[in-house]
């Protein structure tokens, strides 16, 4: 998707992947650059690893079986060692998600883990959070839940789908709201907000939730 080359997807993608162990069971974020953290976790499961996937999304099921990664779910497993998961904008442990409208399941796989690395490129970074909130809501409610977007001083917009006529539907079978609320200055406040409204599904907002970020370059990788 957007910005970052895809090397530096890539060697993120990959660098996580190095923290995937033996026996664990691992949460298998959605996008372009955890694709990669996919494809070289099947290739350590090609080479006898035994390791079991918690997809997030359609897509990222679809990788993991054509990676041949075993695949578990939450109902079936004790915990979560590790997820593996993009963001399309970090400060610091704070991360926005959602631009694959996949955000409310990876939200639920990413908060189970024990330990959430998040894969990224540096165009991902910023000093303060400012991307757009995506805001997965009842389709039935849409219309009041931008109203109180409003209030809460955002400006929602419909995502539409590009290769569709008429709006992005999520995997749950909801729409997204994309929701401008210039910089965020409180995450903590923003993502309860968001979270009362009703008919709010899950919103994009990752409040503190990263314990690494694996920020790829053309030439290798940083871990913070
Ligand atoms: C999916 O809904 C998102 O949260 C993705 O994880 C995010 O959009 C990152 O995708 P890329 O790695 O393709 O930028």
């Amino acid at each position: 998707s957007t910005g970052g080359s895809g090397e530096a997807k890539r060697n993120a993608g990959e660098s996580a992947a190095e923290a995937v162990e033996d026996g664990m069971v691992v949460g298998l974020g959605t996008g372009s650059t955890a694709a990669h953290a996919i494809r070289a976790i099947g290739r350590a499961v090609d080479a006898g690893a035994d390791v079991q996937g918690i997809p997030t999304s359609f897509q990222s099921r679809q990788l993991a079986r054509e990676a041949e990664i075993p695949l578990t779910d939450l109902d079936s497993v004790a915990e979560i060692d590790l997820a593996i998961d993009g963001a399309d904008q970090f400060a610091g442990e704070h991360l926005i998600k959602g631009g694959g409208a996949a955000h409310a399941r990876e939200k639920v796989v990413d908060n189970a883990a024990n330990r959430f690395l998040v894969v990224a490129d540096p165009s991902k970074e910023s000093e303060r959070l400012n991307h757009p909130v995506p805001v997965e809501v009842l389709p039935s409610a849409r219309t009041t839940v931008a109203e109180d977007v409003r209030e809460l001083g955002g400006e929602p917009d419909l995502r539409e789908a590009e290769r569709k006529d008429g709006p992005v539907v999520t995997d749950n079978g909801n729409l997204v709201l994309d929701c401008a609320f210039g910089e965020i200055r409180s995450p903590g406040e923003l993502a309860s907000s968001l979270a009362s409204i009703p008919g709010v599904v899950e919103h994009g907002l990752f409040v503190g939730m990263a314990d690494e970020v694996h920020i790829g370059t053309d030439e290798g990788v940083e871990i913070r």
